[in-house]
């Protein structure tokens, strides 16, 4: 299985690196115009449906994706306008031997006209663009999307970090990193940190993007109306793996949530095959205690590092870099600078016996 979605254009940006295209710009523009065509593209159960504008799955995405529609028409209407113009004047006015143009010098009413008439069309979509901030940012409740059954809002803390995300679901005693689960059809009150740069969130099929900045607290509100496997990347440039901050969202049944819950907040088992225990050993002998906590085992000297409680339950390491497989975590844990270059885990010296009790202990924290 792909970690990636997989598209029927190999020219998706977000497929960009796996899937080089040799007309790169044209493959952007395409998706960027006709995004929704790659919808679902992937198939499979897991695979993210790839992140697009007018593929609503929430009203405010779909709010939204109204808007987009609607200042593409306006703009295909302009482009059409001018284009037909430009034709017919180039065709009305096209140079004749027998006769020289008339000279014209200024012509009031038509300055005024061609200022105010784009005045008009700018100054309407500014005013619809302030309508749709106050909705898209107000509570579900408030904008009439929140259904009374669905319960109080979910309230989930998202901290873009150097280059992952981390969800606290505080209330709950959750804290995971990467991969967000919600329950169909109830609210989210998702409050956006950031520890060292500005990072912005981004999941199109389920609200606008928001910039996370160090010392703010912003908030995003959506209510998610559609089940599955939502995609988004970090939409604000903060480094050189701002690329790689990609965003997993699993929307799923109320029940299915609760599941979900609840084995997140259980805290992590004790390892049960002798390698495994040799691994958890090791975690805190060579270091990984430094920045990783394991809740009920290993508690870490400073979180620094995304929580791995649960590690083997998320489908991705290094925020979608690698597919969470037993093999590519031992890859990760060779070298993740390999992997992932630049990111805060140091270059390990582990041996390849201390590489598989790791790998052996950290894939049985499901
Ligand atoms: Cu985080 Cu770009």
């Amino acid at each position: 299985m792909a970690i990636l979605p997989r598209c029927p254009r190999p020219s998706h940006p977000l497929v960009g690196l796996r899937c080089p295209s040799r007309r790169p710009l044209l493959g952007a523009v395409a998706s960027a115009l006709v995004g929704s065509a790659c919808q679902g593209a992937g198939g499979g159960p897991g695979v993210p449906r790839l992140p697009s504008v007018v593929d609503p799955a929430s009203p405010n995405a779909a709010a939204l994706a109204s808007f987009t529609w609607l200042l593409h028409a306006i703009m295909a209407l302009v482009f059409t306008g001018v284009l037909a113009t430009l034709l017919y004047v180039a065709w009305r006015f096209r140079a004749r031997p027998d006769r020289e143009p008339r000279l014209i010098f200024g012509n009031t009413r038509l300055e005024i006209g061609w200022t105010v008439a784009p005045a008009l069309v700018v100054l309407a979509a500014f005013l619809l663009s302030l309508y749709l901030i106050t909705t898209v940012d107000a509570p579900p409740s408030a904008a009439g999307a929140a259904t009374e059954s669905a319960g109080p809002p979910l309230n989930v803390v998202a901290i873009g970090r150097q280059w992952w995300w981390e969800y606290q679901l505080l209330e709950h005693g959750v804290v995971t990193a990467n991969e967000l689960h919600l329950p169909l059809g109830r609210p989210v009150r998702l409050e956006l940190r950031a520890d060292d740069v500005i990072h912005a969130w981004w999941v199109p099929q389920l609200s606008g993007k928001r910039d996370m900045i160090p010392g703010i607290a912003n908030v995003l509100w959506f209510t998610p109306l559609q089940a599955g496997v939502f995609g988004g990347a970090c939409a604000e440039f903060c480094g050189i793996q701002h690329a790689w901050m990609r965003i997993r969202v699993v929307v799923e049944s109320p029940q299915e949530f609760q599941t979900w819950l609840e084995q997140q907040a259980r805290p992590a088992a004790p390892p049960r095959s002798p390698e495994a225990q040799r691994g958890e050993q090791l975690f805190t002998a060579v270091g990984c205690a430094a920045c990783h906590a394991i809740n009920g085992r290993v508690q870490a000297t400073a979180e620094a590092g995304p929580n791995l409680t649960h590690l083997a339950s998320r489908a991705t390491l290094g925020a979608g870099v690698l597919e969470n497989t037993p093999e590519n975590l031992a890859r990760w844990l060779r070298n993740p600078q390999d992997v992932k270059p630049g990111n805060s885990m140091p270059a390990t010296a582990l041996t390849s016996d201390q590489v598989a009790a790791l790998t052996a202990y950290l894939t049985e924290l499901r």
